[in-house]
């Protein structure tokens, strides 16, 4: 397990790497990259050799998914979170934007709204626009450096019955908030209240950092008027390769999701998949947990080299995911300027704030699970971008 090995993604066609992506997003086909939330490490030892065997099998026909895959999953929730998952609750789709899109088609009608809380993941935003639903806002507050949730304006925006649905990222994708079971509590209750359906993205829920710990939000809610979505996707860096599942405790609700897994033709599984998700669930715990040490040891490099280096960046510190929300405010530049001083001058290319919505102007988004020498180097060109454009600006 070394975290720190430095692997040569662009011998496959990597989006995040790819000269390509770098020079249509950030005009800069050399700058680091850092944009894309998957990791520059291997996946656990366990799932490369369940790879490794699957494929010297040599015989890839149509498969299901074997008993032991369900008793993996089951298992690695029960036991890290305290979570029993009825397994009987669990759907499949090909990728957690999937199971989103398929959950807003049922639990919302054309022009309904959608409540989000910005600034978040900006696939939410587009899955619901093009499902021709209406983006409606309960953006979070930045209250003495760490992310709130704004229960009185949720509160306000539940209340209005075209507003049928909210999307809630636990943990939270930029900011790193890690959510209590309190907060999580007092979402469900004003949901409940107004029949607002919850749907909990839940694919960071393993990236949380001691002492924080992650609570599945169907384990503080008993409404049927919700789903959550899981995915070993980001655990295990395996996003190119897996699907999602939901899981959804309503039966009608569940049912009416497995018809349209039906209808479409969208159940099938795939050999490679289960082989490495069953053996990731079984075996790889400990790997994660050194993987957590070592992301978290990449955020404590960041917050030391700042108090080091000022520089006018600072970060708020991630409670868990592997992603780094970092404030750049201070350097005074609008959302634009930023989006190219950092791609052009700093040359790392970084997910633009603004992406996840206008409350993230000023901000940029930093994926941090990778060797703690490419995020060094991506510092170092910050700094000496900074002390350029300081030189700059002296009259
Ligand atoms: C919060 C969140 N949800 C969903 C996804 C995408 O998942 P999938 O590829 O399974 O649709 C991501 C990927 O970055 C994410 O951060």
């Amino acid at each position: 397990m070394n975290f720190d090995e430095s692997i040569d993604r662009r011998e496959y066609p990597t989006l995040k790497w790819s000269k390509s992506f770098l020079e249509e997003h950030f005009g800069n086909a050399e700058a680091i990259p850092m944009s894309v939330a998957d990791m520059d490490l291997k996946a656990p030892p366990a799932v490369i050799e369940a790879l490794q065997k699957r494929v010297a099998h040599g015989i890839y026909g149509y498969e299901y998914r074997p008993e032991g895959y369900f008793e993996a999953l089951l298992d690695w929730y029960r036991s890290r979170y305290g979570w029993e998952i009825e397994r009987e609750y669990l759907e499949f789709s090909p990728s957690i934007l999937s199971a989103i899109a398929i959950l807003i088609d049922q639990h919302t009608d054309e022009g309904d709204g959608v409540i989000l809380q910005p600034p978040v993941f900006f696939e939410f935003r587009m899955v619901i626009r093009s499902n021709r639903r209406k983006v409606v806002k309960n953006p979070l507050r930045l209250v003495d450096g760490r992310y709130e949730m704004d229960f009185a304006d949720l509160e306000r925006k539940a209340t209005d019955p075209k507003n049928k649905m909210m999307i809630l990222c636990t943990p939270h994708n930029p900011v790193g908030r890690v959510w209590t079971k309190a907060e999580l509590a007092q979402v469900a209750e004003i949901c409940e209240r107004h029949n607002v359906f919850v749907i909990a993205d839940e694919i960071h829920g393993d990236f949380t950092f001691p002492p924080r710990q992650f609570v599945p939000y169907l384990s503080v809610t008993e409404s049927e008027n919700a789903a959550a979505c899981i995915s070993p996707a980001k655990t295990f860096n395996i996003s190119g390769m897996v699907d999602a599942l939901a899981i959804i405790p309503g039966e009608a609700h569940r049912q009416q999701f497995r018809d349209f897994a039906h209808r479409y033709q969208i159940n099938k599984t795939n050999v490679f998949a289960s082989a490495a998700v069953e053996a990731a669930y079984r075996s790889g715990g400990a790997w994660l947990d050194a993987l957590l040490r070592h992301i978290q040891g990449n955020a404590d490099f960041i917050e030391a080299y700042l108090r080091q280096n000022d520089i006018g960046v600072s970060l708020i510190a991630p409670e868990g995911t592997f992603l780094a929300w970092l404030d750049f405010r201070a350097l005074g530049l609008d959302a634009k300027a930023l989006e190219k001083f950092l791609a052009l001058e700093a040359q790392i290319a970084l997910a633009s704030g603004y992406w996840f919505g206008r409350e993230g102007a000023g901000f940029a988004r930093m994926t941090i699970g990778c060797p703690r020498e490419t995020v060094r180097r991506a510092f170092d060109n910050l700094t000496a971008a900074v002390e350029k454009l300081r030189l700059r600006e002296k009259p």
